[in-house]
């Protein structure tokens, strides 16, 4: 079996170690990951011990607490604390998932937290969505649509037309489950991934749009679509209860009818 040694600087070190407040008895282990670009050391994971009886029950919850009480370099984006804005997405325990949302009751022993998977690092646990969002424009997240809407109104669509796009208008553009999917991790540069393309879908299924005909044509591409092979870690992880994998299916499924129609 071949064998091969990794590269000094590619290991992540063990880092720094605060301990408990003294006198606490209810103490809860967490590891961050943690980088720093400009200083120029190698990634390392930090150790901090917190007193789960002064701290909030959900894992941004400790993660705030680190960053007011104890360690304010700590890096890391949030914003509803609700589930709603996805910014708080991260790979808890080895799951991606919203860490405002995760509750730290559910999990047995140190919370171990990393940035999402294979996407670059901007600092500590924020990843750089930049290529994800530039994905996101590139399907024409919008209504289009020839018709003049009707004056002083908005477009109305019937009660059915408008379930159709329940599974899907929930999407919060978290990421966790681009990142959770081996075929993005290997040709994320050219495969749009789970979460673009249930957007895409979205919009394919907006029955006020009119430009599915071209939103296909865009689609059909061995790349940009069919990298999906249908392994499910989108649907498995996705904190929303969403399933990515049904709407790239459905795609798939609008594809081949209009080449028989
Ligand atoms: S489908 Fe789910 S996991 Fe994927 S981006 Fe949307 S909310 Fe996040
Ligand atoms: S079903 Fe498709 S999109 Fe979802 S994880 Fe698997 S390959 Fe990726
Ligand atoms: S902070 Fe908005 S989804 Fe977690």
């Amino acid at each position: 079996m071949a064998e091969f040694t990794l590269p000094k600087n590619s290991v992540v070190q063990e880092g720094k170690t605060y301990p408990a407040p003294e006198g606490a008895t209810n103490i809860q282990a967490v590891e961050i990951y943690r980088w720093d670009p400009d200083s120029g050391e190698n990634p390392r994971v930090d150790k901090y011990f917190l007193d789960l009886d002064t701290c909030g029950p959900m894992v941004l919850d400790a993660i705030i607490k680190i960053k007011d009480e104890v360690d304010s370099t700590l890096t890391f984006r949030r914003s509803c604390r609700e589930g709603i804005c996805g910014s708080c997405s991260m790979n808890i325990n080895g799951r991606n998932t919203l860490a405002c949302t995760k509750d730290i009751g559910d999990i047995d022993g140190p919370i171990k937290i990393y940035p999402l998977p294979h996407m670059p690092v901007v600092k500590d646990i924020v990843p750089d969505l930049t290529h994800f969002y530039a994905q996101y424009a590139s399907i024409k997240p919008w209504i289009q649509s020839t018709t003049p809407p009707p004056p002083d109104k908005e477009r109305l669509q019937s009660k059915e037309d408008r379930a159709q796009l329940d599974g899907l208008y929930e999407c919060i553009l978290c990421a966790c489950c681009s990142t959770s999917c081996p075929s993005y991790w290997w040709n994320g540069d050219r495969y749009l991934g789970p979460a673009i393309l249930l957007q895409a879908y979205r919009w394919l299924a907006d029955s006020r749009d009119e430009n599915a005909g071209e939103r296909l044509d865009e689609l059909e591409d061995p790349f940009k679509l069919y990298r999906c092979h249908t392994i499910m870690n989108c649907t498995e992880t996705c904190p929303k209860g969403l399933n990515p994998a049904k709407a790239i299916a459905e795609i798939k499924k609008l594809l081949v009818e209009r080449k028989i129609a």
